[in-house]
């Protein structure tokens, strides 16, 4: 038999999960799980380059792990754990610091937002997040890496530091790709327009899997649209984009090519459209966020997938650690 080619990815537990992370991550994990050799973990020592505060971690690391089962992983396909309960990702990660440059990290796209966001907490953790995440990647020799578009940056540089080691060492790491079922990278917008969706910027904008029904309604209706489109065929706009890709995951297809058409005819009613979709959006969500809420309830239940999840991670990474060593004439 064939082995299966290993997949690596990770969500920061630095808030409730929602739609972006559910299309650009969430979906793509469940629909590798059967053919690829999955490692999803949460990745909660990330969280501290801009989350220094540890005391609502636990929570949403258990949060985060229960809308991942929730979505449709099951943690008997994948090895679902927590970033921390691995501790050779850290010593690789000090390998790695040393093949990485200071003036490639102050490039990094989320680097120079993150100054800007936190001027006051610049710190060496936030400039070299890039490398953890590569370490991440590699101490399962991953090849695939489903992410979104936001991520494409880092993933070059993982490919970068590995290539450096290989050439350096030994050759070790497989050099990793971002993935996407279909070929671009999916990247959701906020519902005012302005940038992607997120954990914690303009949660008014952002529709988390654990709204509430009424909650949606309310975020739906106040989506930003225009006063339609004013010749046929015409190109939609982001924000119109935007809301079409949520209507294609969310609505039947007699409903999506309706829109679609009195779009591209101009007799769009955007009021109409948000409440097929705020009611279509519901019906996707309410299932996950029940189902989230009763796993997190269920605390031997996470405890155990935890350490089942941490256990598959360890080994293979154990064993790249070895590789490495190795290949550095450590040991
Ligand atoms: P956030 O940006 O909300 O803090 P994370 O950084 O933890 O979320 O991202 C987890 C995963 O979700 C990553 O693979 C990231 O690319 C993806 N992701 C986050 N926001 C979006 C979005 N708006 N559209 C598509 N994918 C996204
Ligand atoms: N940097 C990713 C994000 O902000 C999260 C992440 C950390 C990750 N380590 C990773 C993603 C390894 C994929 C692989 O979304």
């Amino acid at each position: 038999m064939m082995s299966k080619e290993v997949v690596v990815s990770g969500i920061r537990p630095t808030g409730f999960l929602h739609l972006g992370n559910y299309f650009g991550a969430m979906r793509n994990y469940v629909r590798m799980q059967d053919d690829y050799d999955c490692y999803f973990f949460v990745a909660d020592q990330h969280s501290l380059t801009t989350h220094p505060d540890t005391t609502a971690l636990r929570n949403s690391v258990l949060r985060v792990l229960a809308e991942n089962i929730a979505c449709g992983l099951d943690p008997d396909k994948v090895a679902l754990y927590v970033q921390s309960d691995v501790p050779e990702t850290a010593e690789l990660y000090l390998y790695l610091n040393m093949l990485a440059y200071k003036g490639e990290l102050e490039k990094t796209v989320t680097f120079k937002e993150k100054v800007r966001l936190q001027p006051d907490n610049v710190n060496a953790g936030l400039l070299t997040y890039p490398v953890l995440m590569s370490a991440d990647i590699l101490i399962q020799r991953a090849v695939k890496v489903p992410v979104g578009k936001d991520q494409e940056q880092h993933l070059e540089m993982a490919r970068n530091f590995a290539d450096r080691f290989n050439n350096r060492y030994t050759e070790v790491f497989p050099l990793p790709q971002p993935f996407n079922f279909g070929n671009t990278l999916t990247k959701i917008l906020s519902l005012d327009g302005n940038g992607k969706m997120s954990k914690s910027e303009n949660q008014m904008a952002t529709i988390y899997l654990a709204d509430e029904d009424e909650m949606i309604r309310k975020k739906i209706m106040k989506a930003k649209t225009d006063s339609g489109p004013v010749e046929a065929n015409a190109v939609k706009p982001g924000y119109i984009e935007n809301l079409f890709t949520l209507m294609n995951i969310t609505s039947d297809t007699a409903t999506i090519s309706k829109f679609e058409q009195d779009f591209n005819t101009c007799i769009i009613r955007y009021g109409d459209m948000k409440k097929q979709l705020a009611e279509d959006m519901i019906r996707f969500i309410t299932p996950i966020r029940e189902k989230a809420n009763d796993i997190q309830n269920d605390q031997a239940y996470l405890d155990k997938i935890m350490k089942q999840g941490a256990a598959k991670a360890r080994a293979r990474a154990s064993e790249t650690l070895r590789l490495v060593r190795k290949a550095m004439r450590f040991s």
